[in-house]
């Protein structure tokens, strides 16, 4: 059983490996035997994420750039296979949100958040997808959210992003396939910075608290199990689909 979920030997890149969801994909990744190359834009950042890895015995290397900027990106990742042999899996991570209704949101800031958590994963996607296409070997996770199913005041770019993260992934399964899979994991709402606002609003903490079934905010941990299925050998047959890990937060109405 334990081969099916083994990435021992993989090489694996994580965007957004500095802090948060990251950070923990990317120390369990190592953890389970795989090399990590860590990457989001300070590269002090990933100096200490590496740091920790080496310490625990695992394997990492950084490379960092803003997915925003695309000629860093392309070639960070095709100095992976040159360095480590090989890319076997991609969590495609990284992203932002920002909080302002739409009619108060300017296009910037609209087309910073699709550029970061959409047209950034897409680049990181498209360069992974055709080195594992070439290798014959490749899973790819992109990071959805429940906002790729639900709508929520005060996030329209964000919820635009990840509803498109999904499509994204759908497409690319069909036309990576059939060794290279695609699937994305779709959090609730985690105790990350991202959402240290939601954290500090009381009314907020207590409805989530109680809409969920878990009736609790998911830790980054609580992804592992979705993430060591999806990365590995066990989802060989499981393509394009979004795996939903948020407590029960959008399959029930949960409270009495
Ligand atoms: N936390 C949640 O409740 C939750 C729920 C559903 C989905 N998600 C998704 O999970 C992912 C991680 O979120 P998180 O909660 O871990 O957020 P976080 O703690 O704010 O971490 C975001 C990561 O993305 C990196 N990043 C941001 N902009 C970047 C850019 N332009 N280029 C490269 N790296 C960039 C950040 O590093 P630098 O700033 O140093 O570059 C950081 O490592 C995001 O896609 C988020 O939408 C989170």
């Amino acid at each position: 059983m334990s081969d099916l979920f083994s990435v021992k030997g993989r090489v694996a890149l994580v965007t957004g490996a500095s802090r948060g969801l990251g950070k923990v994909f990317a120390k369990t990744l190592a953890e389970h035997g795989a090399t990590v190359v860590l990457s989001s834009r300070r590269e002090s950042d990933l100096q200490a994420v590496k740091d920790e890895i080496v310490k625990a015995g695992g394997k990492a290397d950084i490379a960092a750039f803003d997915v925003q900027d695309e000629a860093r990106a392309v070639a960070a990742i095709k100095a992976i296979p040159q360095k480590h042999g090989r890319l076997d899996i991609l969590i495609n991570n990284a992203g932002i949100l920002r909080r302002d209704m739409l009619l108060d949101t300017p296009t910037e800031e609209f087309r910073n958040v699709i550029e970061t958590n959409l047209t950034g994963a897409f680049v990181v996607a498209r360069e992974a997808g055709r080195i594992m296409q070439a290798q014959n070997y490749g899973r790819i996770v992109n990071i959805a959210s429940v906002m790729s199913i639900l709508g929520r005041a005060s996030v329209g770019p964000y919820v635009s992003s990840k509803h498109a993260i999904v499509g994204l992934t759908k497409t690319l399964a069909a036309e990576l396939g059939p060794n290279v899979t695609v699937n994305s994991i779709a959090p609730g709402y985690m105790i990350t910075d991202i959402t240290e606002a939601l954290q500090k609003n009381v009314e907020f903490s207590a409805m989530l608290e109680k809409r969920t079934a878990a009736r609790r905010w998911g830790k980054p941990e609580d992804l592992s199990g979705a993430l060591m299925l999806l990365a590995s050998d066990a989802s060989s047959y499981i393509t394009g689909h979004t795996l939903v890990v948020d407590g029960g937060l959008t399959s029930v109405l949960a409270g009495a």
